[in-house]
């Protein structure tokens, strides 16, 4: 009896700590599988106060009795934001794994309801960021996080620039007030997108989709949030008022149709638990082609009343069950663990891998983040390990098959010093990784270089990984001004170059000092300064040198910069070999300043946001936006109140319809034009 009530709090403890790591840091600390295994353990104990309380008295403004406020799932608020209590709780799903556990999941609910076949409907389960939107008369309010299930944050601001989210309904028969319940994702290419932007920014990069939309609904600016592309879709319904509305689950998920929500492609309604269990494994066959990732399918009881009448545990309906979908995981030898050194010194550790065909590809490197996570899960060479693909994507080790290791392995030792330049290694209070002090380690130098001529920086064609490796080893290139010295001799003594490469190279870098200052602010690699930050310091200070003297405040007054990159941008600047990088720029002719022609035109479109539709015939969707960035406008994907101009290259499609509907000046593409020639 000790011994159980000592696991059960030993589980409490764990699953505490996870929740707290996914739900509100969004980081998960194991997988959902591991999670799950545990919470079940800790469920078959009796646990004692996860119950939610049963109804207070009071009602809420739908007339139902509300419930006492006991959590029963994880808890995402935060204190930053405002809080709403749902007016149906947000209730989790039991989770099954395999067949039989199924099939008992409907021989419970058949003695429920006293039948011998249910009508069940089958969907997806997106793995994405549940959300509740509410609309009243059509209009929608709020968009809330699940937050404990009873009570969660408002997150409005940073979604509601979604491009498929309807803010409003007019179609006559839409209740008057209703919660409809859904998942906020982000496709693959949006993730990679901005990942890899917070590498060049020697961020922490996001393990998977889910976390990264985890983290932009619950950013504090929503200017930042907008500048990152989530999606939605939704299947679920939550208070209605009036009641009754809806008698299946099929017919709500047509209704949500035919009202523009956006809704799961995928919604097979069935007569049986057999028919269900088949359009499970069809559903497994089909989800790949699906725009959100899925991790699941949603076996539902298809009638609202039968629904009404199974209802639901503390923490789950009785009438529904998530068959969660093994995510692919294969066994390998890790042959080797490597320490890469990043631009700002991080040091990560990876692992080699014997190559593994996973999830569609070829896997021989996986990431084992840090020194902690190595020692966590002692990881050693020569281990056979697990591996799976986080979010369906970057692969990693996910545990070490103790019983088939060798006597003989020993524990892996994490360097003290760098592998590269061998100084002593560094960990700053609060950080994760261990860095390398050295900025002229030649590992450091050769990603600083990278960054610089990468294509979202100086964008410097043939000049890539292994040219730079060569360049750096013979001691070409040391700084970045080395670049702009290079000479078509020196070129011709590197490996694979020829008359031809060598001319290519170094017209590509006579190119690049045209590029805009600021892709030049970018390329310098200024610890948290971005793309879009980098936009901005252009925008506003104008030139390299009026930046190199900005005081904090100036650049705290600019929306989106904060202390920390403030800081950043100062303690960079104040630095002499920056001086006398920027010193060579200008003369070796950069984009130092923004041109005369530029000053003239000056922000005459300052405040002022647009969204584009339809193809330009005169202008890349690209060359646009930085024509609007570089006047002070804005360019949104959406259409709202807020938006100053349509720019239609056609008069048709769901934006022109609602500009149209909301009043907003719809220009052509000639008269786009006169507007930005004018300044
Ligand atoms: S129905 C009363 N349907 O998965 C709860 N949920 O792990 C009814 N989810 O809380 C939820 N896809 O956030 C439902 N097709 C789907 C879903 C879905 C994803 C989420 C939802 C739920 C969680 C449980």
């Amino acid at each position: 009896m000790k011994d159980l009530e000592r696991r059960r709090k030993e589980l409490e403890g764990l699953l505490k700590k996870y929740d707290e790591a996914y739900y509100r840091n969004a980081k998960p600390e194991v997988s959902d599988q591991q999670y799950d295994r545990l919470r079940q353990e800790f469920d078959s104990l009796g646990s004692q106060d996860d119950m939610l309380g049963l109804f207070a008295g009071e009602e809420d403004q739908l007339g139902n009795e509300k419930r006492e406020l006991v959590p029963v799932v994880g808890d995402d608020r935060l204190e930053e934001f405002e809080s709403h209590i749902h007016i149906s709780p947000m209730l989790s799903l039991d989770n099954t794994y395999d067949e039989e556990e199924f099939f008992e999941f409907n021989k419970r609910l058949c003695k429920i309801l006293e039948k011998e076949e249910l009508p069940y409907v089958v969907e997806p389960k997106i793995d994405g960021v549940a959300v509740s939107l509410t609309y009243e008369q059509g209009v929608l309010v709020k968009a809330t996080t699940r937050g404990n299930g009873i009570e969660g944050d408002i997150i409005t601001q940073n979604i509601i620039h979604i491009q498929n989210l309807p803010t409003k309904i007019t179609s006559a028969n839409f209740p008057s007030l209703i919660e409809i319940r859904g998942e906020i994702f982000m496709a693959h290419d949006e993730f990679n997108r901005i990942n890899s932007e917070r590498e060049n920014e020697g961020l922490d990069l996001y393990a998977n989709p889910r976390n990264l939309t985890a983290g932009t609904v619950k950013l504090l600016d929503p200017k930042e949030a907008r500048r990152r592309k989530l999606e939605i879709v939704v299947y679920g319904l939550g208070a209605c008022h009036p009641s009754g509305y809806f008698s299946t689950q099929s017919q709500f998920h047509h209704s949500l149709k035919v009202w523009g929500l956006p809704t799961v492609e995928f919604l097979q309604a069935v007569s049986s638990a057999s028919g269900a269990w088949a359009a499970i494994g069809h559903l497994d066959e089909q989800r790949n082609n699906y725009s959100y990732p899925t991790d699941g399918a949603v076996i539902k009881l298809d009638s609202i009343e039968m629904q009404q009448v199974a209802g639901t545990t503390a923490k789950a309906p009785r009438w529904a069950i998530a068959y969660k979908f093994e995510s692919e995981r294969q066994q390998t030898l890790l042959e080797n663990i490597i320490i890469q050194v990043g631009r700002t010194g991080t040091i990560t550790p990876v692992a080699c891998l014997k190559p593994v065909q996973l999830a569609g590809s070829l896997v021989s490197r996986a990431s084992l983040h840090n020194a902690d996570e190595i020692s966590r899960k002692d990881v050693r060479i020569g281990d056979q390990v697990i591996v799976e693909k986080a979010g369906e994507i970057i692969p990693q080790v996910v545990e070490v098959v103790l019983s088939e290791r060798e006597h003989s392995l020993v524990p892996f030792s994490f360097p003290s010093v760098c592998p590269e330049c061998e100084s002593e290694l560094f960990k700053t209070e609060g950080e994760t990784a261990w860095r390398c002090p050295n900025s002229l380690c030649p590992d450091q130098i050769k990603a600083r270089i990278e960054y610089f001529a990468s294509r979202g920086c100086m964008n410097i064609d043939h000049l890539g990984e292994s040219v730079i490796s060569q360049l750096v080893d013979r001691s070409l290139a040391i700084k970045l001004s080395d670049i702009y010295n290079l000479s078509k001799d020196q070129l011709l003594q590197l490996d694979g170059f020829a008359e031809k490469s060598a001319d290519n190279l170094l017209l590509s870098i006579e190119k690049s000092k045209e590029q805009d200052l600021w892709r030049l602010i970018c390329s310098l690699g200024i610890k948290h300064v971005g793309v879009s930050a980098s936009k901005d310091l252009a925008r506003v200070f104008r030139s390299l040198h009026t930046l190199a003297q900005a005081t904090e405040s100036d650049l705290t007054a600019i929306e989106g910069i904060g202390g920390i990159m403030a800081k950043s941008v100062i303690s960079f600047f104040e630095d002499n070999a920056t001086q006398d990088l920027i010193r060579f720029f200008k003369d070796q002719g950069l984009q130092v300043e923004l041109p005369i022609a530029d000053l003239e035109l000056d922000l005459i479109l300052d405040g002022k946001i647009f969204v584009l539709t339809g193809a330009l015939s005169e202008l890349t969707r690209d060359q646009a936006v930085e024509k609007i960035e570089a006047l002070g406008g804005r360019v949104s994907s959406s259409v709202s109140k807020k938006t100053s101009f349509l720019v239609s290259g056609s008069s048709t499609g769901s934006k022109f319809n609602k500009a149209e509907k909301l009043n907003i000046p719809i220009i052509s593409e000639s008269e786009f034009y006169d507007m930005i020639q004018k300044g």
